[in-house]
């Protein structure tokens, strides 16, 4: 199909008028970066305080290069902000919901920020709209969502564009997708043709968008964090069995990363993965298989790995000092899910933390950006400190969660000269090469030897 053709012609070369449901690491990105395409974009949130501390250039989140991008984009007028959904939907052509689909207790995804988003639309659209779902959604939620706004006063055509942004490198993938996944129905043009126009400055080489139904773009999404995440889980559980046998988890992510057929990425061992996606995404795909009869078997013993995987930390300390750790003074250096950004949902450092502190250890804890975030969840029953350094003083060990740039070659002798016992774990593997356990260090990773280093 030609991507724009009659009438539609004159409109090819005037910006997308579009609005962004949902502020948050997500939403905030779209939009910034449509702005940046040269789309018109408005930015809604319920949050009041956010959109304020928004239009004030504060932005909420840690994501680097996103402030100094917000501010050039509002500047120029082309990304505004508001709590007024109603009046944001009035001029555009296109609005994403990019709201929150946090599990509920059954594993599912919760819908009902998507749904009463969705409601809204419907209602207040002075005229025919595209909805895109950029939230990340069960397969069946295009059509739920298309039904439930069935009788809407206007053409409402819903369209499935998942996203596939990483945290922390979240411009860059936006502006420089590997791809644009969208799925509209047959029938839909006028959704695809408004699509290929507000995607057009970022698939300039006409190789990015696949083409799809929604069904297809939905399942995409899952299958995509959920083969992720199970490489991890495998590597992880391939760990175990290496410190079991005399092998290095390293050697064997490199001997097997190098098959192009498998490739080098997330196939490093770790403290289990974590985040706003994997855990969540794993576990909603397999309740939703579930609801139509079918087990997803491989998906499910992803996300029962890596539960088991995070009391890895506590393992390894009873190792060191035996079943008493009450009163063991620990150093939690990296509390963010992962280095570059703030965001500490399902982090591995929140369960090594309970852990902890079901165990009687005096927790410290230090990282770059998500210390505020800790804070608000554990208050003040860890000690959360400005300067790396002064987590390990007196510490009886020290834990890496987050291979944050700054932990990568720290001062050992200073650290030595702090601790109290100088046992490390490093739950990255990122200080094998150091040799620690030559420099005095009780010196442990994850699927490693710590006999040898
Ligand atoms: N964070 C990621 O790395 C990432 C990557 C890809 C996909 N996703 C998916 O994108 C979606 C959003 O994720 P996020 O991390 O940006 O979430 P978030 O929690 O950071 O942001 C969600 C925002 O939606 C707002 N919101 C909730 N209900 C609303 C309503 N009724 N009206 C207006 N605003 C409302 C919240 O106030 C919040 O600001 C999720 O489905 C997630 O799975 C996230």
């Amino acid at each position: 199909m030609a991507p724009f053709g009659g009438a539609e012609s004159v409109l090819a070369f005037s910006a997308v008028k579009l609005c962004v449901i949902g502020t948050g690491y997500v939403g905030l990105v779209t939009g910034t970066c449509f702005a940046a395409t040269g789309q018109r974009v408005v930015c809604v949130d319920k949050d009041a305080s956010k959109i304020e501390r928004l239009k004030r250039f504060e932005i909420p989140i840690f994501e680097p290069g996103l402030e100094e991008m917000v501010k050039e984009q509002a500047a120029s007028g082309r990304l505004t902000f508001t709590t007024d959904l109603a009046a944001a939907v009035r001029d555009v052509d296109l609005a994403f919901i990019a709201v929150g689909t946090p599990p509920t207790h059954d594993g599912e995804a919760d819908l009902s920020a998507v749904f009463a988003v969705a409601q809204s639309l419907a209602e207040h659209a002075t005229h025919d709209l595209v909805i895109v779902m950029k939230s990340t959604v069960p397969v069946g939620t295009n059509a739920q969502v298309q039904k439930l706004i069935a009788g809407a006063k206007h053409d409402i055509q819903v369209a499935s564009n998942p996203e596939f942004l990483k945290e922390g490198g979240a411009i860059n993938d936006f502006m420089y997708p590997d791809r644009i996944v969208i799925g509209v129905r047959p029938g839909h043009d006028r959704a695809r043709r408004l699509m290929d126009r507000v995607y057009h400055p970022l698939n300039l080489s006409n190789t990015k968008i696949v083409w799809m139904n929604p069904e297809s773009a939905e399942v995409t999404k899952y299958a995509a964090n959920t083969m992720l995440a199970m490489r991890i889980s495998f590597m992880n559980e391939l760990a175990v069995l290496c410190e079991e046998v005399g092998a290095d988890v390293q050697s064997v992510r490199m001997g097997v990363g190098s098959d192009p057929r498998i490739g080098p990425q997330f196939l490093h061992a770790g403290p289990g993965y974590g985040g706003s996606c994997f855990p969540k995404d794993v576990k909603a795909l397999v309740a939703v298989a579930r609801r139509h009869g079918i087990e997803l078997e491989l998906a499910d013993a992803t996300n029962r790995v890596n539960v088991r995987h995070r009391s890895f930390v506590v393992r390894k300390l009873k190792k060191q000092f035996g079943a008493e750790l009450q009163g063991k003074r620990v150093a939690l250096w990296g509390l963010a899910f992962k280095p570059g950004t703030d965001d500490i949902r399902e982090s591995p450092s929140i369960t090594t933390i309970e852990f902890l502190l079901n165990e009687g250890c005096e927790v410290v804890g230090h990282d770059p950006e998500a210390m505020g975030n800790i804070k608000e969840m554990f208050g003040d029953s860890i000690k959360l400190v400005d300067d790396a350094y002064d987590a390990v003083v007196d510490a009886d060990a020290l834990i890496l969660l987050t291979e944050w740039r700054e932990y990568q070659y720290p001062e050992f002798e200073r650290i030595a000269e702090l601790m109290r016992t100088r046992v490390v774990l490093d739950g990255r593997n990122i200080w094998v090469a150091y040799k620690l356990g030559e420099q005095g260090f009780d010196y442990d990773g994850v699927g490693i030897q710590s006999d040898t280093v």
